[in-house]
């Protein structure tokens, strides 16, 4: 999977995305370590904070599916340039481990590219609950 079809399959679900409210539409497709690609919208609800975005829909369908390991996620919206997963979903992928971001806006956009690391860094992790 090229990082160019992944980018591809994120603008295409874009189109399904549910976003009467905002009217900003998103599509993010997640690739797993097993090669498959899983995608995600976002979905809003009249009572805001019920929404979910497209990043987080992706990771649920892809951890649905039984997968637990990811190498890039990318996100494409109708923005006039590239469009960052937001803090709760970047704390959200962390959960899974390091990935590849890849972001742009409307078609004819630039695609940008870094690491979720990057993005956050000093996730809040599992280790960290250790205690006596
Ligand atoms: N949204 C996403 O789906 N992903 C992002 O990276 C940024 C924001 C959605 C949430 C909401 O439906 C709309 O965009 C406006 O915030």
């Amino acid at each position: 999977m090229t990082q160019d079809n992944l980018i591809e399959q994120a603008r295409s679900v874009r189109r399904n995305a549910y976003a009467p409210y905002s009217g900003f539409h998103v599509g993010a497709c997640l690739l797993a370590a097993s090669g498959r690609a899983y995608a995600g919208c976002n979905v809003e609800a009249a009572s805001y904070p019920a929404g979910c975005c497209a990043e987080r829909a992706a990771l649920t369908a892809a951890v649905s599916a039984g997968e637990r390991e990811f190498t890039a996620i990318a996100i494409a919206s109708d923005a006039d340039g590239a469009t960052w997963p937001c803090g709760v979903c970047r704390q959200a992928l962390a959960e899974f481990g390091d990935m590849t971001v890849l972001a742009t806006g409307r078609e004819g956009t630039p695609i940008e590219k870094t690491t979720l690391a990057q993005l956050l860094p000093h996730a809040f992790e599992k280790e960290a609950m250790k205690h006596e």
